[in-house]
């Protein structure tokens, strides 16, 4: 909206919170429903839709294991449906939501070239979902771009704090909220600190990825284009997890935990394909996304 664009929102509201769309038009919609995709269509055609991006997904790896069957549906069923709407209003420009999950249980610096191997429902939605995208463009003119994001942190303001306890910085927040100190799963990895190490990337930076995106999509050669959204450099638990701390006058010590099963010792993402196509790199800095998550949790 500040550099003049006019987005419509389509959500189911479940995890998503109307209270944050002011001033956006938003459409109360399941996108995996049986009649959703005319309604899609009614909606792009009245709002005159000119390109998508598609963040809409179920992403809580555990339920995905429970329920595997209503993930694809969800996922991949509310892939289809917009796809669907978009060629029959002849909408040509798609960023689709993926995420390393694809990567499975890659360990080390992965590049977007690395084997996909997901290793629950959820990361299997999400590479079926990438193929679906493509399988779409080269049946038709549609231009596809997914971004894999690596492990996105902070907040873009202050009152749109992350609720969801899922990542590991709401996690820490959780903690501390009941006076407990922050757990740290495994300390013997063959890491400098001992703990898990992962490429923690600020929401406003993830935000402009698909702003650049958007805008390599009309002349983008290729049918549907594969980046990795990190910032190439390795945070380990025990940072996020001392530097939360920090900005606490009365924080518990963490406490360390037997390692959780499936937990990799590192993965940090290869960014030079976005930086060398897109021209688009990280900005911010570990502390940042603290300072950013740190002012809207005294919010929330
Ligand atoms: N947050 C992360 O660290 C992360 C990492 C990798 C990928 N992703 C992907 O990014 C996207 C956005 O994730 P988020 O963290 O903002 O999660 P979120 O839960 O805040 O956002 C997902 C939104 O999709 C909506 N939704 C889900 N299924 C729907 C359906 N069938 N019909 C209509 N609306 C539906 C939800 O109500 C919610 O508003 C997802 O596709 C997720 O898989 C997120």
């Amino acid at each position: 909206m500040q550099r003049g664009d006019a987005p419509v929102v389509v959500d189911d509201f479940v995890t998503g919170d109307r209270a944050r769309l002011a001033g956006v038009p938003s459409y109360d919609l399941d996108l995996s429903s049986a009649e959703a995709a005319g309604h899609l269509e009614a909606i792009m055609r009245s709002e005159r839709i000119e390109a998508v991006i598609h963040f809409a997904a179920r992403k809580q790896v555990a339920e995905s294991v429970q329920k595997p069957l209503w993930y694809f549906s969800q996922n991949i069923g509310g892939l289809a449906t917009v796809l669907d709407a978009m060629s029959r209003v002849n909408v040509r420009s798609i960023v689709f939501s993926s995420s390393a999950a694809v990567y499975g249980d890659a360990d080390g610096v992965v590049g977007e070239d690395a084997p996909t191997d997901p290793v629950n429902p959820y990361g299997q939605s999400k590479l079926a979902g990438e193929w679906l995208v493509a399988d779409v463009a080269r049946a038709s003119e549609l231009r596809a771009i997914s971004l894999r994001y690596f492990n996105v942190a902070g907040s873009g303001w202050p009152d749109l704090a992350d609720r969801a306890v899922l990542n590991l910085v709401p996690m820490v927040f959780e903690r501390l909220d009941a006076d407990e100190g922050p757990e740290i799963f495994g300390d013997d990895y063959g890491t400098p600190d001992g703990t898990c190490v992962r490429d923690f990337v600020h929401v406003l930076d993830v935000a402009e990825a698909h702003l650049v995106a958007l805008a390599a999509l009309p002349s983008q050669h290729a049918l549907h284009r594969v980046y990795n959204v990190g910032t190439g450099t390795g945070a380990s638990v025990r940072e996020v997890v001392e530097g939360i701390r920090r900005r606490s006058s009365d924080a518990p010590d963490a406490v360390v935990r037997p390692r959780r099963v499936g937990d990799p010792a590192s993965v940090v993402a290869d960014v030079r394909r976005i930086d060398e196509e897109l021209g688009w790199r990280a900005r911010f800095t570990l502390d940042d996304i603290l300072d950013a998550a740190w002012s809207s949790r005294r919010r929330a």
